[in-house]
């Protein structure tokens, strides 16, 4: 079996959260092991989609790859980059777009929750973010992309973009794999557990971040929300103590029924203290590593720097093929 492409992006900002950290994180760690190459890029590109400030956006690049070095992903057995630094990205953009359906870019649920009322006033760059997206994934013909569930639609149409190139271009992309972990693709906010975890969309004490201070972990699982009744288990009426579950399996690298059994009869109180010092634990090397790395900014440089031109030696032959395919230039096929 040849390795797997694996290529997964996340948007900068130094407020990553639990969700980010089980639903992708993790994924991209594990996925070092096993990608030949494994690239991974943050997406500054993606964050001018909605407004924002020039200088904090530098810090936060720079947040983000803190986090991820931190989080276990080592510049020598992976790719790791700033996207506005490969130009690539940017020119496959617009090239996709020939095959992409505006129809289908009004469709992606991201979108709609970000436009929400003033449709008008949305940056174009928003309504292209999926295109940019594709652009990513399909400059590398990764075959496999790592996500949380939130990006399932995202995945669904860059695989549409592929299929329609290579079927208006000739065989020339590949369709990528989604990749959802099993346990914690949706980790819920802790106050409205009906709804995704996120900096953006949800509550703040709801939203653990991967930096919070021990204590601050504490204090939101401890007024984490559940419901009246006693039950420890998994079910779709008890939205709040699933997640709490999902959230322990994962820190303590356990099983769903495991835990379950383990807190069978109970109080909530005493689970959510649980939760919380195993989420204390897991997140601990995370913050330590984070508060040695970030400082060194030159040496974030040179990280982004040597990614940087691995990632283009993958797409500029990936770029030269697609310009070729479509008509532009004098060259041949390859
Ligand atoms: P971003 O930065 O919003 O999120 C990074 C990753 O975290 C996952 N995630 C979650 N997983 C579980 N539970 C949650 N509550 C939760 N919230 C977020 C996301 O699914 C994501 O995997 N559009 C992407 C960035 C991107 C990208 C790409 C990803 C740009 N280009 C190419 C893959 C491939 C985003 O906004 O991620």
């Amino acid at each position: 079996m040849p390795k797997p492409i694996i290529f997964s992006g996340i948007q900068p900002t130094g407020r990553k959260h639990l969700g980010n950290y089980i639903g992708a994180i993790r994924q991209y760690v594990e996925g070092q092991e096993r990608g030949e190459p494994a690239i991974f890029c943050i997406v500054d590109l993606h964050a001018i989609s909605v407004p924002y400030d020039p200088v904090e956006l530098r810090e936060r690049v720079y947040d983000t790859a803190a986090i991820l070095l931190a989080a276990g992903l080592d510049p020598e057995r992976c790719i790791l980059f700033r996207q506005s630094d490969v130009p690539e990205h940017s020119e496959l953009t617009w090239l996709l777009s020939a095959v992409t359906a505006h129809g289908d870019l009004n469709r992606m649920h991201q979108f709609k929750e970000k436009v929400g009322k003033d449709r008008e006033l949305a940056s174009a760059a928003l309504f292209y973010y999926p295109v940019l997206m594709a652009a990513d994934v399909l400059a590398y013909r990764a075959t496999e992309v790592p996500v949380g569930d939130d990006q399932r639609q995202h995945v669904e149409l860059m695989r549409e973009i592929a299929r329609r190139f290579n079927a208006r271009f000739g065989e020339t992309l590949v369709v990528p794999e989604l990749v959802i972990p099993e346990v914690g693709a949706r980790i819920m906010d802790l106050q409205e557990p009906e709804r995704k975890m996120s900096t953006t969309g949800g509550t703040e004490q709801g939203t653990v971040l991967v930096l919070d201070e021990p204590d601050l972990v504490r204090k939101k699982f401890g007024s984490a929300v559940t419901d009246s009744g006693r039950e420890i288990v998994r079910s779709p009426e008890k939205p709040g103590i699933a997640n709490l579950i999902d959230i322990l399996a994962v820190a303590r690298n356990t099983d769903q029924a495991q835990v379950e059994g383990e807190f069978d009869g109970s109080g909530y109180g005493d689970f959510k203290k649980a939760v919380a010092e195993a989420v204390v634990e897991y997140l601990a090397p995370v913050r330590e590593r984070y508060a040695e790395l970030r400082p060194d900014e030159a040496g974030l440089d040179r990280i982004f720097g040597l990614g940087a031109e691995k990632a283009q030696a993958l797409a500029a032959p990936v770029l030269a093929v697609v310009r070729e395919r479509m008509g532009y230039g004098a060259g041949s096929p390859k």
